[in-house]
């Protein structure tokens, strides 16, 4: 058999050790592994690939980011392309795909990915492509998995992060800002702001009211404790409000989430005149070295990615339901997202501590 290997999205700590898992197991059974460069943007044109053997995995299983290359924008059914006169058209090159798939003898294609690299392998897979999907995102909101590998590893950073934004806040009696990943759901916000001993979580499940964070602050400091620690997930929302953008030349529509925790500081300062100051931990959460857990699931997905090939199982994603490493089919994935529960215990448990979500009360 020979497999094809891709990483598609942005990066996540974790997706060495899929590639590392897939061409060690690939190689005890005697099949061949080619990575796929740069995402499907690999298959496009002349395809470049290279041959993945022993030595190229080796020391793979501790290091951040990916050799294969990924891109965040490459959709070969939406391709931009600058026409004769200068003005940007999207055509469809997914059938320059298929043809180099098959070219390449691929029997097993296993895409290693988030959200956006999903839907794509599920298109592929309808055009007949043996394509086996590997879920990753370090936000954690694959909705048919309950876990992805990177989520961990950011989760130790902003961890990190509040536990030293804590000393600093105390030491100058101000209101401290964190804004972290978390397009549309806000398991990383919650769990460092739950690890962190955060005073106030704002995530994209509970859209929030300004007011309710001032009153916050200010109980608190009623009860002598001059300094809060606010955890922002970048795509929370003002009740009513939108998600706050910036302007950013790498991204397909030229923006990308970001400041809402700013927006957030200086709002709350209006009113309560405190000092404050934000952090934005921005791509320092998607990068250096995976954690234990991290590498552990990525390498049970990549496993079983493999075998997945090795049974003729395509159409699939490799996922993690009640800590068994199973395959469900594709279309399970590619629609909404997987939020944080409102009633369920991480919600309850951040209330019991007291811990503000914005909610007007
Ligand atoms: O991996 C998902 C994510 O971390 C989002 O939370 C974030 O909005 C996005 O990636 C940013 O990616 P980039 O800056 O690479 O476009």
């Amino acid at each position: 058999m020979r497999v094809g290997v891709l990483t598609g999205g942005g990066d996540a700590p974790g997706l060495n050790a899929v590639i590392r898992a897939v061409v060690k197991a690939a190689i005890r059974n005697d099949h061949e592994v080619l990575g796929i460069m740069n995402g499907f943007d690999g298959l496009l044109a002349e395809p470049l690939t290279s041959p993945l053997g022993l030595p190229e995995v080796r020391g793979l299983v501790r290091r951040g980011g990916t050799i294969l290359g990924t891109s965040n924008r490459g959709n070969p059914f939406r391709s931009r392309q600058q026409t004769e006169t200068g003005t940007w058209v999207e055509v469809d090159r997914s059938g320059e795909v298929v043809a180099n798939s098959r070219a390449l003898g691929l029997d097993a294609i296993i895409a290693i990915g988030g959200d956006g690299t999903l839907k794509l392998s599920h298109m592929l897979w309808k055009r007949n492509l043996p394509m086996i999907a590997v879920p990753k995102t370090i936000d954690n909101d694959i909705v048919a998995t309950e876990a992805t590998f990177g989520y961990d590893t950011a989760l130790g950073v902003a961890t990190d992060a509040i536990d030293r934004l804590q000393t600093t806040a105390e030491a100058h009696h101000r209101v401290m800002y964190l804004e972290v990943m978390g397009r549309h759901a806000g398991w990383i916000a919650m769990g460092a702001g739950l690890a962190g001993g955060a005073d106030v979580i704002l995530i994209p499940e509970v859209p929030f009211h300004v007011s309710a964070i001032c009153d916050h602050i200010e109980r608190r400091r009623k009860n002598g404790k001059h300094y809060t620690i606010v955890v922002v997930a970048e795509g929370a929302t003002e009740a009513g409000g939108s998600q706050h953008r910036i302007a950013s030349s790498g991204s397909e529509d030229g923006q990308r989430l970001g400041g809402i925790a700013d927006w957030v500081g200086a709002q709350v300062s209006a009113r309560n005149n405190l000092e404050y100051r934000v952090t934005v931990l921005g791509h320092l959460q998607r990068g250096g070295t995976p954690t234990p857990r991290d590498r552990i699931l990525a390498t049970r997905f990549g496993t079983a990615a493999l075998q997945a090939a090795m049974n003729g199982h395509h159409g699939v994603l490799i996922a993690l339901r009640n800590e068994q490493v199973i395959e469900v089919p594709i279309d399970q994935a590619v629609e909404g997202f997987r939020s944080i529960p409102l009633d369920g215990d991480l919600v309850s448990s951040a209330r019991a501590m007291g811990v503000c979500l914005g909610e007007q009360r």
